[in-house]
């Protein structure tokens, strides 16, 4: 089996084909190497879709031969040419009904990429989200505010970039003219950004889980005065038990998402959790707790190897594609 990543990434960020490569060798390196299995990274920027009687998939001039490739998807970009044309790679992978782990964010890259659409999949589930609203452009930071308060928003709140931050560009607003300055500027700036509810929390829970199981957690807890919870501005690790809820939610998240392995990450409130986002990018899995991952890796590398023979048991629901042997 040849575990293999088409990246899309983008300048200036973590996601490059050197990282991934990484990701991947401290998830599944020794795993692989056990069973004389190997991994593969590919730039979005190398690959070239042709057409001739066939689609076909080209490395540099060089045609990649399918036969015993496992695709993992890797959705996150900040280049949307990029994106798209990983999204049309990840297109052509499906309609061929080649083995690909994690599918349906394959196949609707927003479900891991844009939180108001990944918001509105779990809020369908009747699980607590933390309250969310898309920032229009077009109107008046005046309007934003009365707009959002008649929808029982209300100060302080959170104005944060729609995908992948690190935290940095998150702003909580304490005022109304703090709120109007920064949409304003963000406006300005045509950036995407969403508003939110400010959620006071204790900390940022992370649940890591494969097809029906969960393997792991991890509470990151907000340093000194800063209210965000990435080890990037000084949080850090934390034990605390698994509460039953979050378990239960986290599964069937997974169960609604198809996903093969996906991490969740949770508000934990004086009153409870909330849902805050979800990825399924193998780098967020190299924070799993040490004595789950190896398990974890193997679990993950066992659906592949069972998408790539045709024998993975489907769950109800699962898309057809996973049923199917690989041609
Ligand atoms: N609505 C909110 N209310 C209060 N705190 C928030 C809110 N949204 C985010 N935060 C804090 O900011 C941190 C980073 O936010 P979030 O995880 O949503 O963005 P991110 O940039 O995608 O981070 P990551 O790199 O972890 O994916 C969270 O861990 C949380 O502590
Ligand atoms: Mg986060």
């Amino acid at each position: 089996m040849i575990l293999t990543a088409i990246i899309a990434g983008g300048d200036g960020m973590a996601f490059t084909v050197d990282r991934e490569y990484e990701y991947l060798a401290a998830m599944f390196g020794q795993e692989l190497q056990d069973r004389g299995d190997t991994y593969e990274v590919f730039d979005v920027d190398d690959i070239t879709l042709v057409q001739r009687g066939r689609t076909r998939l080209f490395h540099r001039g060089a045609e990649l031969d399918p036969a015993g490739r496992v695709y993992v998807p890797s959705p996150i970009s900040i280049c949307p040419v990029r994106e798209r044309k990983l999204a049309n790679i990840y297109y052509v992978l499906l309609e061929q009904g080649l083995p690909l782990l994690n599918r349906s964010f394959a196949a609707s890259p927003e479900l891991e990429v844009n939180k108001t659409v990944m918001q509105a999949l779990v809020a369908d589930l009747d699980i607590p989200c933390v309250p969310t609203m898309d920032l229009a452009p077009h109107m008046s930071p005046e309007d934003v505010l009365a707009a959002a308060e008649a929808l029982g928003f209300g100060l302080p709140m959170i104005l944060k970039p729609n995908r992948l931050s690190n935290g940095i560009g998150i702003l909580r607003c304490h005022d109304r003219p703090d709120f109007i300055e920064q949409v304003r500027l963000i406006q300005r700036l045509k950036a995407d950004y969403l508003l939110q509810d400010y959620v006071s929390h204790i900390g940022d829970l992370r649940t890591f889980l494969s097809r029906d199981e969960i393997f792991g957690h991890r509470l990151r807890k907000p340093a000194g005065t800063e209210f965000r919870a990435n080890l990037s501005f000084g949080a850090k690790w934390h034990e605390i038990e698994l509460p039953a809820k979050v378990e239960e939610w986290s599964l069937r998240i997974a169960a609604r998402c198809h996903a093969d392995y996906i991490v969740i990450d949770w508000l934990m409130t004086d009153t409870g959790f909330v849902f805050n986002e979800m990825c399924s990018t193998i780098g967020t899995f190299i924070g799993v707790p040490a004595d789950m991952k190896t398990r974890l890796a193997n679990t993950i590398l066992n659906i592949g190897r069972r998408k790539l023979t045709g024998s993975l048991t489907p769950r109800s629901g699962d898309r057809e594609q996973d049923r199917q042997p690989s041609p």
